[in-house]
């Protein structure tokens, strides 16, 4: 059977998530998918690096983890994150550091020496996505391996795949949609009665937000999300610095309650489009009625709509944030991989 072997560059909530499921659904890969793997390397700053050419036993990595253990007792030390990209025998590198939008950094880094090492990469990554993606798809191309970054948007939700593959052939007019599970999450259960902290912590808790809430509540995360759509789908060239930015840091518990007595919801909307051929994004904080499909978009659920010339509107909803629903994009872009293994 193919043998599939794979490096996870960080083992936080996302990079333990992929664990879990590949943990969870090894036989399933196997019958249905034709391939096993291992994983022979992690690299985690907090939780130490290790190399293992038999495979990384993964349930004890995760068990000593929840632990407050770190995994060193599972393979050999001495590797850190590069000479894993660039030395061990990994077919593929799960690149899932912490977002840096300012820099794209370590990501950018780690992603473009895999792939000069001609190892296929799949990553939720935003931050290289959103600020390299030109530069690290022609070294992909060059080195004919695959870069694939479905959980950039929407985590698990293939909103990337869909677009990229299925809707091949449109023409993208607009893109506008609810883009981020933390704010959607926060919102939703402000209008409940509970406090903006209160609402925070929770979804800290579930493993939504980042690692910083201000890359959610102040619309980061949001804007990475919509550089990707516009380099993607319109071939925007936009940086982050190009799409207007308002978070949800400035609604207060009287706006949510007014919005209510209206009928109406505050979302945090993400929207690229083109305007004299020029292409456009931004994210605001928009008052919505129900007569907005986003209106009954709740919770950490999101939602995107593409207009498109052929097909009118396509709408694709589902969980936005999450570490399995994220582990999970990982899981679909690994399959892809394995294709080309
Ligand atoms: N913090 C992000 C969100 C995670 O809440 O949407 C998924 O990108």
């Amino acid at each position: 059977m193919k043998k599939v072997k794979i490096g996870i560059i960080g083992f936080g909530t996302v990079g333990r998530g992929f664990a879990e499921i590949l943990v969870n659904k090894k036989s399933y890969l196997e019958e249905k998918y034709g391939f096993s793997y291992k994983v022979v390397a992690i690299a985690d700053l907090v939780w130490g690096s290790i190399h293992n050419p038999d495979g990384i036993d993964l349930k004890k990595a995760l068990q000593l983890v929840d632990n407050g253990q770190k995994i060193e007792e599972l393979g050999e030390t001495g590797w850190d994150s590069l000479k894993i990209v660039h030395e061990s025998e990994a077919d593929v590198i799960a690149e899932v550091t912490p977002t840096n939008l300012q820099t794209g950094e370590p990501g950018i880094t780690h992603i473009r020496e895999a792939l000069k090492s001609r190892k296929h990469v799949i990553t939720t990554n935003k931050g290289p996505i959103a600020l390299a993606y030109d530069e690290l798809k022609a070294i992909a191309d060059d080195m004919k391996v695959q870069l694939r970054f479905e959980g950039t948007v929407l985590a698990g939700t293939p909103a990337l795949n869909l677009a990229l593959g299925p809707l091949a052939g449109v023409h993208f007019e607009e893109v506008r949609g609810i883009v981020n599970g933390t704010t959607n999450f926060i919102l939703s259960n402000m209008e409940t009665g509970k406090s903006y902290e209160e609402a925070l912590k929770e979804a800290q808790r579930l493993g939504y937000a980042e690692a910083k809430p201000d890359a959610d509540v102040e619309g980061w995360d949001a804007v990475a999300k919509a550089v990707i759509l516009a380099n993607l789908l319109f071939d925007g060239h936009l940086k982050p610095s190009d799409v207007e930015r308002v978070g949800i840091t400035g609604l207060t518990v009287e706006d949510i309650e007014k919005a209510k007595k209206e009928g109406k919801r505050w979302k945090l909307i993400a929207k690229v489009w083109r305007e004299d051929g020029v292409v456009k994004a931004k994210v605001t904080p928009e008052m919505v009625g129900p007569d907005d499909f986003l209106f009954h978009v709740t919770g950490v659920t999101n939602a995107l709509t593409f207009k498109t010339d052929h097909l009118g509107e396509v709408t694709i909803v589902g969980p936005g944030a999450g570490r399995i629903q994220t582990g999970h994009a990982l899981l679909a872009d690994l399959i892809e991989v394995s294709k080309h293994i």
